[in-house]
């Protein structure tokens, strides 16, 4: 008797220590995305239940705001039935997913839920959609290539192991297809593709067309449509980041394909709106330049694994200096433009190699690759220049041996530069075409994966 006392008043003590008026609050306003209430007491980011009966039940909401007693919440979920008066209850927790090798094959929701009708995933770990990036100092150098099949990258454009490339385009240019034809090609382990604030009717031509029965078996997608509320698609974006760092983690090389920042920004920018921030250029608020950097700082290498990005920017109109896409060409570590005039043409994919630049070129292709690379690239380049003249028939052969050449080699190249989408292309056929192309000979121990 005297144990089960005991054991009775431990509860009975803890019991006393709650005060559930901390833990519970009640809906006071809802104004379009926002919602407020009076307490629970919460930290920003605290994923909270609104008890809404008369909606779907339980509503997920995360603190996006604290002013005074009122705590400013934002929903997961829509916001239908939620009323006046109901309860608000804290988890104290932040925003977390299960995580296991079983999510390859995947397709979850902004939260991390299975959403292709497949059953539930065994996950016996847990991984924060927040986290900050890797210690800089502990972050392994890049110098290994990554393969991703596309010839216009893997020759022109080389990538590292573990580097964040933007993808610069209209809309409609090939964004999506590309990042498709990586995703079944690339010599990474594990890909892990967002899809965030695309038309819901995309995400399934892309799992069906462009990444194929087989780009999915190595693959976990995370998908938040457009129509998803935007903090759906804020978090979207971190899920996504988190399942990358929890394959990092197994000592792995990801693919991280992110289609689209443009649309992570606007939804952050949809949110830091509602609760009021100013907005400061060109109508985003401050938030969206705070949040882009630590979103893309958690890519990259760590101690153990890699992440190698591929994020895509929708730059209207061609405006590279738009604010978005300014932003985000400081952070990663090269752009790639893809072109509307070659995608006219039927030049896919059409990344405009003049107008890309993979930082980390110098330090993953070998020296004779190098060269190769440079010398393709000045031979588009005297083209470019002399193309006015060429088409108008004002160039008269002979007369330049540069222009000669670059004339000579044109269709060569292209024949080079356009892939099909379900052509598949080894590292080794890339760079000896390539060497081919450069009058080169490249050696041997250039055309694996180079160190
Ligand atoms: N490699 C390719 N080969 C042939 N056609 C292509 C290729 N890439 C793109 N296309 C054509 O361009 C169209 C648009 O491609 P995609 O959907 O990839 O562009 P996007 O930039 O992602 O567009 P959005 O801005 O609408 O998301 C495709 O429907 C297809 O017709
Ligand atoms: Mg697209």
């Amino acid at each position: 008797m005297a144990v089960l006392d005991s054991i009775l008043t431990k509860y009975i003590n803890a019991t006393e220590q709650i005060d559930p008026i901390k833990c519970v609050g009640h809906i006071t306003k809802v104004q379009g995305l926002l919602i407020e209430s009076r307490g629970p007491q919460a930290i920003i980011g605290e994923v909270c239940r609104i008890y809404a009966p008369k909606g779907r039940g339980v509503i997920r909401a995360e603190v996006v705001g604290l002013r005074g007693e009122t705590v400013q919440l934002m929903a997961y979920d829509e916001t239908t039935g939620i009323e006046v008066g109901n309860r608000v209850v804290s988890t104290g927790e932040l925003l977390s997913i299960p995580v296991s090798t079983k999510l390859l094959g995947r397709v979850l929701d902004a939260l991390g839920k299975p959403t292709d009708g497949k059953g539930d995933i065994e996950a016996p770990q847990y991984y924060p959609a927040q986290a900050d990036p890797p210690n800089p100092l502990q972050r392994k150098r890049i110098t290994e290539r990554i393969v991703t099949g596309v010839r216009a990258i893997d020759g022109l454009l080389p990538i590292g192991k573990g580097q964040r490339m933007g993808i610069f385009a209209g809309s409609g240019v090939g964004k999506s297809t590309l990042l498709g034809m990586i995703a079944r090609n690339t010599s990474a382990d594990v890909n892990v593709v967002a899809l965030i604030g695309e038309r819901g009717r995309e995400v399934n031509d892309f799992i069906a067309n462009d990444l194929g029965p087989e780009g999915l078996a190595r693959s976990v997608i995370v998908v938040s449509p457009s129509s998803a509320p935007p903090l759906s698609r804020l978090r979207g974006a971190y899920v996504a980041t988190a399942v990358a760092e929890y394959f990092r983690d197994q000592g792995l090389d990801v693919m991280l394909l992110f289609d689209s920042v443009t649309r992570f920004a606007r939804a952050q920018r949809e949110i830091g709106l509602a609760i009021g921030e100013p907005p400061a250029t060109r109508g985003y608020p401050p938030s969206v330049f705070d949040s882009m950097p630590k979103l893309l700082e958690r890519c990259g290498t760590s101690d153990k694994g890699t992440i190698t990005g591929f994020y895509t920017i929708l730059v209207d109109g061609d405006d590279m200096d738009e604010p978005i896409a300014d932003t985000v060409r400081g952070i990663l570590d090269g752009h790639m433009v893809l072109s509307r005039r070659l995608a006219e043409r039927y030049h896919y994919p059409a990344i405009d190699i003049l107008s890309s630049v993979s930082r980390l070129a110098p330090v993953v292709a070998g020296p004779v690759t190098k060269k190769a690379g440079g010398y393709i690239r000045r031979l588009m380049a005297v083209y470019a220049e002399a193309e006015d003249l060429i088409d108008v028939g004002a160039y008269k052969p002979g007369s330049n041996p540069a222009i000669d050449e670059a004339i000579a080699k044109k269709s060569a190249i292209d024949n080079f530069l356009i892939q099909a989408v379900e052509e598949k292309n080894s590292i080794q056929e890339t760079l000896q075409t390539l060497g081919n192309l450069a009058n080169m000979q490249i050696p041997d121990d250039e055309l694996g994966q180079y160190v």
